[in-house]
């Protein structure tokens, strides 16, 4: 979906498409580069991650491994309540894995904090994190994000595989909503 096809739900056009895939396109170089000799098992929270992961994993110039998470802390409303829940776990056991975690947005980072802490225990030989967007401000806790997309303003964003009530994921670009479109 195209940002015209949108129309006036959307209120501004953050990240175009051209400017992800350049950013993803880092991404992958420096991931790949880092995890020489020692082939990362990317973990991947569904569902807002999928386009990154998509697109990273394509572009890194060797066999990587994937496995899904689902977990749940938004439901239909907007603001993180900390309290996650486990939908779907991983397949695969991370034990002595170089875990790297791919996440879609990082917004107060309580999801990610209690993400992190439950994949340690898991004894992996590293975990580590990479997120397409974080917000800056919005931040609660004190996370370690070692591969970050962009950073961006302390708004509601959509598209790229993020939604707002599962709407827009297929969006091509990451924007925001109009107002009279926005989470109360
Ligand atoms: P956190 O626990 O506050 O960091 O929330 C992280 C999760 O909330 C993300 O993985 C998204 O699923 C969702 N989320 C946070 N901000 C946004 C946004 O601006 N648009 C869409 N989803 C968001």
């Amino acid at each position: 979906m195209e940002p015209e096809d949108v129309g006036t739900e959307l209120a501004e056009v953050l990240i175009d498409e051209q400017r992800l895939a350049q950013r993803v396109a880092q991404l992958a170089a420096a991931i790949s580069e880092d995890y020489e000799g020692r082939p990362p098992l990317l973990v991947v929270v569904l569902k807002g991650a999928v386009m990154f992961l998509a697109d990273l994993a394509r572009a890194i110039p060797q066999s990587v491994e994937m496995d899904f998470m689902a977990v749940s802390s938004y439901g239909y409303g907007t603001a993180s309540s900390g309290v996650v829940r486990i939908l779907k776990d991983l397949d695969v056991d991370v034990r002595d894995r170089h875990v790297l975690l791919v996440e879609d947005i990082i917004d107060s980072g309580l999801t990610l904090s209690w993400l992190l802490r439950n994949l340690a225990a898991r004894s992996p030989a590293s975990l580590e994190v990479c997120a397409l967007l974080r917000k800056r401000d919005a931040l609660q806790v004190d996370v370690d994000i070692k591969y970050v997309g962009f950073d961006i303003p302390n708004a509601f964003v959509v598209g790229y595989g993020l939604d707002y009530a599962e709407q827009y994921r297929n969006l091509r670009c990451i924007g925001t909503l109009a107002p009279d479109r926005l989470p109360s």
